[in-house]
């Protein structure tokens, strides 16, 4: 198989895609130290479009400066041949001098819906992905760009921003993929031990007992309560939240019982790795002879 087309700058971009107008063109955006999870965006990619664009881009302004930006796994040899595997066309990972050249000035930010849940924890996060994804989108000109429910609030934050700055780009969701245990795959369960990788499970679980409890009827604040309490009990430091909120606006709901569909969401710390992850809900329908 001939090596996969690395693309450098933004003008080897343009050059490469020039070639290619006519194809119907899919983006995924990555930072690389790709599993399954990421794979699994090429795949779906594929199934709308001629060709797929994959890059991988460690982006320092979505990183706090006491994040792990410097620690973040790296391996490109071994991104690059994944990729190439998965059927992906070329890959886009520029140089931080041409993502981000001296003066650089411009930040991109969503105002509501980047506010609550990881905006609340990680303030300048979702100002440095909307930036950077919005760079990527206007470089590579695709027509559609896909990304995984596993980040749910980043989907919906680049939704509104591909709108907003009308992009003219399709952005697409993809479920998220899952350990057998239920583990949401993440580049950073690298760094959990193997007593926390033990643990890491009953995030999910929580969810999905939440997630359960509200289909049966049970108010949205004892839900969130019951799912808060398991998580530390299982053995996490501390949940930053874990709360149930409107699918799209990603506003609160009451606290009384489901009446609409929503999406529960959720960080909390296991050691030093923050894991996130989320799962839908909905009302279970009333039985017609009830
Ligand atoms: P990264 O964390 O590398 O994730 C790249 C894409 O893979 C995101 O759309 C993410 O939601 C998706 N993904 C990660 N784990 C997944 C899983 N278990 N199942 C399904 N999809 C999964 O998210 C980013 O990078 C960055 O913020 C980025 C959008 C590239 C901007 O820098």
């Amino acid at each position: 198989m001939p090596p996969i087309p690395v693309l450098r700058t933004p003008k080897e971009l343009r050059t490469w895609r020039s070639r290619a107008l006519s194809s119907r063109l899919a983006l995924t955006p990555t930072m690389g130290a790709l599993h399954d999870g990421h794979l699994s965006l090429i795949r779906h990619a594929r199934t709308c479009v001629d060709i797929v664009l994959a890059s991988i881009f460690v982006n320092p302004t979505q990183f706090g400066p006491n994040e792990d930006f410097h620690a973040y796994p790296r391996d490109e040899a071994r991104d690059l041949a994944l990729l190439a595997d998965a059927g992906c066309d070329a890959v886009y990972a520029p140089l931080a001098a041409s993502m981000y050249p001296l003066g650089f000035d411009t930040t991109v930010s969503v105002a509501n819906l980047a506010a609550p849940l990881e905006g609340a924890f990680r303030p300048h996060h979702f100002a440095g992905v909307a930036t950077v994804v919005a760079k990527l989108l206007i470089q590579a000109s695709p027509d559609c760009a896909v990304f995984g429910e596993k980040d749910y609030q980043q989907l919906q934050v680049i939704r509104r921003m591909a709108l907003d700055l009308d992009l003219h780009v399709e952005i697409l969701g993809a479920p998220i993929v899952r350990e057998a245990d239920g583990l949401a795959l993440s580049s950073r369960n690298v760094y959990l031990s193997p007593s926390e990788r033990a643990i890491a499970p009953a995030l999910y679980a929580a969810l999905a007992t939440a997630a359960r409890s509200l289909a049966e009827g049970e108010r949205i604040a004892i839900v969130e309560q019951i799912a808060c309490d398991s998580v530390v009990a299982a053995g996490f430091e501390s949940v930053d939240y874990l709360e149930v909120r409107h699918p799209a606006s990603l506003k609160r709901l009451s606290p009384g019982p489901l009446k609409e569909e929503a999406r529960i969401l959720t960080a909390a710390r296991l050691g030093r790795t923050r894991l996130i992850d989320n799962i839908a809900a909905t009302k279970r329908p009333a039985r017609a002879d009830a």
